[in-house]
C-alpha cells in the first residue's frame, strides 16, 4: 500500500455512528435526514411502477439518465450537456479533484471542513492549504494570499458542515470575483442547497462565474442518502473531461437509483415534501437553539438551513464532553476537532450538534445529558 494510503484514518464521525447505534443512545452525531421522513411510500410506488422499465436493468449513458438530466438542466438553468449524475456529490468531488489536481497539488479548503472532502484530498494525496473558515469579507486577505499558491478552491457556501454558515452576498461576490482575478477554479459543494428555512435564495456561486466554478448537488439531504444520486454542473467545456473521467470510474451511475430520484422530484410529492422537511427542520433547529439557551456556557447561533448547529462550549474542552457524553450519558456528538487539521486548536472547545434526526422531545433530553457531560468533564 501507497504511505498516503497507509496514514489515512477512517472517519472518526462513522465510528461514532457505529456507537450511536445502541437504543439508549441519542445522537446528534450524523448528517443524517429523519428517516421517518423520506419518502418512502410514494417511492416505493414510483419503484413498482419503474421496474417494468428494461432499460433501467440495461447499461446506461455515462452522463446519466437523461430524464433526470433535463429535469435538473430546468432547474438549474444549464444546458443537459454540462451536467453528469454522480453517486452523490462525494463521488463528484472525488470525480473532479482527480480532473483538476494532480498529486501533491494544493487545493484551497477552509478550516473547519467536511470531513468526507478532507479524506478525498487525502485520498488523492493533494496538499491542502487550509484557511480560516470565511465568515465575512474582512478575512479575504488570507484567501488572495492562498489563491497566489493555488489554482483549485474547495468550499460550502451554503449552511456549512459542521458549522451551518450561509455566505452573504457580498461574501459571493467577493470570493468569485478574487478567484476570477487569480484564475482559481472554485468546487462549489452544495449538498444542503434545499434545505433552505427561509424561501428567499441566494445565487450560486456557480450561477455568478458558470466558467469559473464546477457546482456539486445532491439528493442525499432533500430525498434520501441512500440513493446515492447528486450531479456535477460545470461549464461545457470542462463537462467534456469530466464525462471521460466519470465513464472510466464506473461508466454510469444506477439508472434504476436515477429513475427513482427522477419519478419523485417530477411527482406532484416532491414539492410538499420538500416544504414538510424544511418546516420540520427548522423547528428542530429552534428547538435546539431554545435547550440550549439554558445552558449559561454554551454559545451558539441559529442557522437559515442545513442540518447543523456549532456549539462552543465555553471553557471546556469538546474532546473530554464528547467522550463523556458517549461513554456515560449515552449522548453521541461530534467534537470541533475531527473536522480541523492535526494540530489546529482554534475548534477546540466547539463540537457540531445535528438537529434534523431527533424530536423536540429527544433534542431537549440530549441537551440535559450535554449539560451533564459538561458538569461532568
Ligand atoms: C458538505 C458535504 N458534501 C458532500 C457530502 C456527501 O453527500 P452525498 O450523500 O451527496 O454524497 C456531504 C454529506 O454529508 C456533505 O456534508
Amino acid at each position: 500500500m501507497q504511505p498516503h494510503i497507509q496514514n489515512m484514518t477512517g472517519s472518526y464521525i462513522r465510528n461514532i455512528l457505529k456507537a450511536a447505534t445502541k437504543a439508549e443512545v441519542i445522537s446528534l452525531a450524523g448528517g443524517l435526514p429523519d428517516i421517518e421522513l423520506l419518502p418512502k411510500a410514494v417511492l416505493e410506488h414510483i419503484a413498482y411502477q419503474q421496474m417494468s422499465d428494461s432499460n433501467l436493468f440495461q447499461y446506461g449513458e455515462s452522463a446519466g439518465y437523461l430524464p433526470l438530466r433535463e429535469w435538473i438542466a430546468d432547474e438549474q438553468q444549464c444546458h443537459i450537456d454540462q451536467l453528469i449524475i454522480t453517486n452523490g456529490a462525494q463521488q463528484g468531488l472525488d470525480l473532479v479533484t482527480r480532473c483538476l489536481l494532480r498529486h501533491r497539488e494544493r487545493i484551497v479548503v477552509e478550516a473547519p471542513a467536511y470531513l468526507g472532502a478532507t479524506q478525498v484530498f487525502n485520498l488523492q494525496n493533494l496538499t491542502i492549504d487550509w484557511l480560516p473558515q470565511l465568515g465575512d469579507c474582512n478575512q479575504l486577505e488570507h484567501l488572495e494570499a492562498a489563491f497566489k499558491r493555488a489554482k483549485v478552491f474547495y468550499c460550502v457556501p451554503n449552511f456549512h458542515n459542521p458549522t451551518g454558515s450561509l455566505w452573504s452576498l457580498a461574501l459571493r461576490k467577493a470570493v468569485v470575483a478574487l478567484a476570477e482575478q487569480h484564475q482559481v477554479t472554485i468546487i462549489e459543494d452544495a449538498p444542503y442547497e434545499a434545505l433552505s428555512f427561509s424561501d428567499h435564495q441566494l445565487p450560486s456561486l456557480y450561477q455568478m462565474a458558470p466558467n469559473n466554478v464546477i457546482k456539486l448537488g445532491s439528493f442525499s439531504k432533500s430525498i434520501a442518502p441512500g440513493l446515492r444520486t447528486g450531479y456535477c454542473l460545470a461549464s461545457p467545456g470542462a463537462s467534456k473531461q469530466l464525462l471521460k473521467a466519470k465513464q472510466a470510474m464506473d461508466l454510469h451511475s444506477s439508472n434504476i437509483n436515477q429513475a427513482l430520484t427522477y419519478g419523485f422530484v417530477s411527482s406532484k410529492s416532491y414539492k410538499p415534501h420538500l416544504k414538510n422537511i424544511r418546516q420540520t427542520y427548522s423547528i428542530r433547529m429552534a428547538a435546539l437553539i431554545d435547550a440550549l439557551s439554558g445552558l449559561e456556557n454554551v454559545k451558539v447561533e441559529p442557522v437559515q438551513g442545513g442540518m447543523f448547529l456549532w456549539a462552543r462550549l465555553i471553557g471546556r474542552d469538546a474532546d473530554t464532553v464528547t467522550k463523556a457524553a458517549l461513554e456515560t450519558y449515552n449522548l453521541a456528538i461530534v467534537p470541533g476537532r475531527a473536522f480541523m487539521p492535526v494540530h489546529d486548536t482554534a475548534a477546540d472547545e466547539f463540537v457540531r450538534l445535528n438537529f434534523t434526526n431527533a424530536e423536540p422531545s429527544l433534542i431537549n433530553e440530549a441537551v440535559d445529558r450535554l449539560a451533564q457531560a459538561m458538569d461532568a468533564g
